[in-house]
């Protein structure tokens, strides 16, 4: 199982934002580790609940930035987060209560929608948000 790695290809150039996806990445890192480890369901709920609330906090941030910076892609990108909180409540549903065997495949699909949403759709806002003078 590989970990997330943060490298230049994730920076979306603004330091705030950067951070946020910084501790993201290591919530996620922390599960998977756990998984590997054979913690239990209960730890992992937990580590999950954390990813989550970590989640939550970091889109709203993100959100604020962009709304101050009036950047024309905000509600695409917000109905992208709902939709993202709502796959991510779903994964700790079915961590609860699905089979063991599951629990490896959720966590790949984590990795990949976190990666997958910085790289497509968090970095093209830098830009605008720089020429805003928010680095
Ligand atoms: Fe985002
Ligand atoms: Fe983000």
């Amino acid at each position: 199982m590989t970990l997330l790695t943060w490298d230049h290809a994730c920076t979306v150039g603004v330091r705030a934002m950067d951070d946020q996806h910084g501790i993201l990445m290591d919530a996620t890192n922390e599960l998977r580790l756990a998984l590997v480890r054979g913690c239990g369901r209960e730890k992992l709920c937990e580590l999950l609940d954390r990813l989550i609330e970590y989640t939550r906090i970091h889109f709203c941030s993100e959100e604020q930035l962009m709304e101050k910076a009036g950047y024309a892609g905000l509600a695409e990108h917000r109905a992208k987060h709902r939709k993202m909180l709502a796959d991510l409540m779903q994964t700790a549903h079915r961590l609860q209560y699905g089979g063991g065997g599951e629990l490896r495949a959720l966590l790949c699909e984590l990795h990949n929608s976190y990666l997958q949403h910085i790289e497509t759709s968090d970095q093209p806002y830098g830009p605008c948000l720089n020429a805003r003078g928010i680095c």
